[in-house]
């Protein structure tokens, strides 16, 4: 466990003075980077892995959580760099940082209201000073709880997933995107996990108790596992349930 990490457990003892580190630690960190240090080389291979299955990626590239916008410019950087030009790149934020922690959210006091805010301007400005075109990208503000209804789905020509990244820390927002996303997701679709191991192995809790919710709807798929990723991710490939 690196240094930081054990700062952050022995701070959540004391949730007022872990908020307050947290906010700061960010005020002094302020530079364009990512979060999640694997997210971008796994959001590579999810890319690589498709192209070398089909021969091409024909779907999209879905984010859930931008922060400053760090993992979806390398998701853009790496389509380029593999000559991807069919996917189109959608990413949902509310640019005002988390939700309130409701329900099992609050469990060990990690996640707060307001965490990881940054406008869209601030990440539209991130993007676009890094190159990305902003006519060709597709950012949909708000919390997911408002912003994923039915009527979304007709406001963009949306195409089966190819690499989904859920970066969205909560249970409830990976409940939610998973909902909103089930036209989408297919079989081959990669599904990267940001926060799978946020509480260690547990499956009653975060990302993997909304996962496992999501298989449980749908028996017609079944997940394998590809690789763990830096700090807490993983990601897995959907394929035919049998
Ligand atoms: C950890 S940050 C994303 C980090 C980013 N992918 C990176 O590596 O730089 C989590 C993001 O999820 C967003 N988020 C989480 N739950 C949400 C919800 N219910 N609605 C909208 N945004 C949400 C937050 O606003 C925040 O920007």
């Amino acid at each position: 466990m690196s240094f930081k990490s054990k700062v952050e457990d022995l701070l959540r003892n004391y949730p007022p003075l872990f908020r307050f580190a947290s906010r700061m630690y960010h005020k002094m960190h302020g530079s364009f980077r990512t979060l999640s240090p694997g997210a971008p080389g796994a959001i590579r291979k999810g890319f690589e892995r498709v192209q070398q299955r089909d021969g091409s990626v024909d779907g999209d590239y879905y984010e859930f959580g931008l922060f400053r916008g760090y993992t979806f410019l390398q998701a853009w950087n790496h389509a380029r760099e593999l000559g991807l030009s069919n996917v189109n790149f959608y990413g949902f934020d509310s640019f005002e940082g988390l939700p309130p922690a409701e329900g099992i959210d609050q469990a060990d006091g990690r996640f707060f209201e307001g965490q990881f805010a940054c406008s869209r301007e601030e990440v539209e400005n991130n993007l676009a000073g890094e190159g990305v075109l902003l006519d060709k990208i597709n950012l949909v503000e708000g919390y997911y709880e408002d912003s994923l209804t039915e009527e979304l789905h007709s406001r963009f020509p949306f195409k089966p997933a190819a690499v989904v990244l859920l970066d969205c820390d909560y249970y409830s927002s990976t409940v939610t995107a998973l909902k909103w996303m089930e036209p989408y997701i297919q079989v081959g679709t990669i599904l990267l996990f940001d926060d799978w191991f946020s509480y260690g192995e547990s499956n009653e809790l975060g990302q993997q108790k909304a996962y496992q919710e999501f298989l449980d709807r749908h028996p017609e798929y079944r997940s394998e596992d590809l690789w763990e990723f830096e700090n807490h991710g993983k990601g897995f490939e959907l394929q035919a349930g049998t």
